[in-house]
């Protein structure tokens, strides 16, 4: 006798009111996000949530960067519903809604084959440094350079570094990431030329964005924050090109995870005033 599946898949616009279950997704996967960082994500873009027979199985974020460009992130189907098809309905109505030019996320390597799928193409990887905060890290300035605490007079220069160095419009991202951190600026002979923020994530403190004119800058803004929380936990997401990564494992923040970077549609092309050590998070890119 054939079996009659008769699973009820409904596809419904995410609430904060599930973002409990959509932690218990994040915890499933061992995921670090807490309550408090998904309901900011869900604050500053939107979400679906997949429901079998009225329970919450699957999820996904996006968040909007001006009318170009548009990240998908927080792409969990729970473990006893996957390979039946959600990711990709949940993947594809997200997409559709959008209605965006390019798409971009960081997959994890369980998600590199449904992208691919998808039509997304690969563009780099990014890799997830994570640990203790060691003793500052000595990192020479240079002449002119010196690293201090953002003031709002600082907001115009800064918003525009970061829309150069990943060649999106990030001002409201930014905005909303200063509302919850704290931010430094290098500046050379008081022109600001990068900025660090850092803020409470997951299991301890997100050092991210970090946007600089070259490596050194990038050193000099991670230096400075990991002085300021010495023996705690801290994360910083890094694209694998920008080189950071080598000098964080010296200093005692070992690579422990990466992700690969992935484009549906043309890939935004940053400045040349500025590039980006850092990610906001693994999801905003
Ligand atoms: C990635 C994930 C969301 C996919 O969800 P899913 O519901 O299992 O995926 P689907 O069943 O919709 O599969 C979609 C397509 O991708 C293909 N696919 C899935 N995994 C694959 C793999 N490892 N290699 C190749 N193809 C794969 C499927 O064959 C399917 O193709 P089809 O539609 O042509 O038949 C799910 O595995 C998951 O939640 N993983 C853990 C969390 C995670 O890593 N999320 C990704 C974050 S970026």
């Amino acid at each position: 006798m054939a079996v009659q599946d008769t699973t009820q898949i409904v596809l419904r616009e995410m609430a904060r009111e599930d973002i409990h279950a959509v932690a218990d997704l994040c915890f499933e996967q061992q995921w670090p996000h807490r309550e408090e960082d998904l309901q900011k994500l869900l604050a500053i873009g939107s979400g679906l949530v997949a429901e079998v027979d009225g329970k919450i199985v699957g999820t996904i974020m996006a968040w909007r960067f001006g009318d170009a460009f548009a990240m998908l992130g927080v792409i969990i189907v729970a473990m006893a519903h996957q390979g039946r098809g959600l990711g990709r309905q949940l993947a594809s109505a997200m997409i559709d809604r959008l209605g965006v030019g390019t798409v971009m996320l960081n997959a994890t390597d369980e998600g590199l084959g449904l992208y691919g799928k998808l039509g997304f193409s690969e563009l780099g990887k990014i890799r997830q440094h994570q640990g203790l905060a060691p003793v500052q890290p000595l990192v020479a300035l240079r002449p002119g350079e010196r690293v201090r605490p953002m003031g709002a007079a600082d907001a115009d220069a800064v918003e525009a570094l970061y829309c150069s160095a990943t060649g999106m419009d990030r001002k409201a991202l930014l905005d909303a990431l200063l509302a919850d951190g704290s931010a430094v600026v290098l500046c050379r002979e008081h022109v600001q030329t990068g900025f660090a923020v850092m803020r409470r994530f997951g299991r301890g403190w997100l050092i991210g964005p970090v946007v600089a004119p070259d490596l050194a800058g990038a050193k000099a803004l991670v230096a400075h924050w990991l002085g300021t929380q010495t023996g705690s936990f801290c994360r910083i997401d890094v694209p694998d090109a920008s080189g950071l990564g080598a000098w964080l494992e010296e200093v005692g923040l070992p690579a422990v995870g990466q992700v690969t970077r992935m484009a549906l549609g043309p890939a935004p092309v940053p400045g040349h005033d500025a590039a980006l050590f850092g990610l906001a998070a693994q999801a905003l890119g």
